[in-house]
């Protein structure tokens, strides 16, 4: 179970170690725009000190920064070096005092007892092997009446793209099944949410859903985008010899679906908040 859970740690810090230079770099930047959007649903207020977990590249962590001021702290941690190290070069960037990003597994936080105001993690709990004892820790670091804020996707994907499975399977035969995990917690639906922050004991649970629409200006900036995100897993995946006729399918799925002003893609998004 350890060993197990050890392995599969490490191949997301090894997948988002490979993304972290181009990680939400091209294209509409909508880890940016929903790490913000979860900032301001957490309603971050001054002075407070805060930790986001599952930092990546700072995508609420800049913001949320800003909202503590001087007198607040963020800091911020991720289980990819990778994404770390380029975090910790644009907070030095922007000389930064009030902010600062370390490697450490969520699910292990090093800090004591009642350190944080608020915890933050933008579409990172769903990585986590063992998110109960994510969540134990996140009580365990709360001060009382502290609130723990969160996004996820949701379930419901743009119907324009249902293609984008089938054409996996196609090429990954069994893939997007296995990939579904049965029984497992929902981290995708309003209830599921509910139910996991109830279960820690979370109390005054708070949950909001997002649809939000991002344009690719052609089916290159969209394809380009694939490789910049998790998305990438699947990607390596599919035979390299396969790969010239995967992306041709793609891009003539693509061709189908554009509009006028470009390829325009919805995303379904869920934040959550529970108060300790
Ligand atoms: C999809 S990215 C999201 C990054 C950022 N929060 C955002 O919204 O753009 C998920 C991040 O979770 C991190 N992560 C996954 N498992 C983790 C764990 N056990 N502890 C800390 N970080 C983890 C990954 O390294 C990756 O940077």
């Amino acid at each position: 179970m350890e060993d197990k859970s050890k392995e599969i740690k490490k191949g997301i810090a090894d997948l988002f170690n490979k993304v972290s230079v181009v990680f939400d770099g091209s294209g509409p930047r909508f880890f940016a725009y929903f790490g913000k959007r979860l900032v301001e649903f957490a309603n971050i207020k001054k002075g407070e000190k805060v930790l986001d977990v599952a930092s990546g590249k700072g995508a609420s962590l800049f913001l949320a920064a800003e909202k503590v001021g001087e007198d607040g702290k963020v800091i911020g941690i991720d289980i990819a070096v990778g994404m770390v190290n380029e975090t910790n070069l644009e907070i030095q960037l922007r000389c930064l005092k009030n902010a600062k990003i370390m490697v450490m597994d969520a699910e292990k936080l090093e800090f004591t007892r009642e350190a944080f105001d608020h915890i933050l993690c933008g579409f990172g709990v769903f990585f986590f092997p063992n998110y109960k004892v994510a969540l134990d820790e996140f009580m365990r670091v709360l001060k009382h009446g502290g609130r723990f804020s969160f996004s996820t996707f949701l379930r419901v994907k743009d119907e324009k793209f249902i293609w984008l499975d089938a054409l996996v399977e196609k090429y990954l035969p069994g893939f997007v099944d296995k990939d579904e995990e049965e029984d497992g917690p929902e981290f995708d639906t309003e209830d599921g949410l509910y139910k996991i922050l109830n279960e820690a004991n979370f109390k005054n649970i708070r949950i909001v859903s997002e649809e939000k629409t991002f344009t690719y200006k052609d089916e290159r900036e969209w394809w380009d985008k694939l490789w910049t995100h998790g998305y990438i897993r699947v990607l390596e995946m599919i035979p390299e010899d396969k790969m010239e006729d995967f992306k041709r399918e793609v891009f003539e799925k693509l061709r189908q679906i554009k509009e006028s002003e470009g390829i325009c893609a919805t995303m379904f998004v869920l934040y959550a908040c529970g108060e300790k």
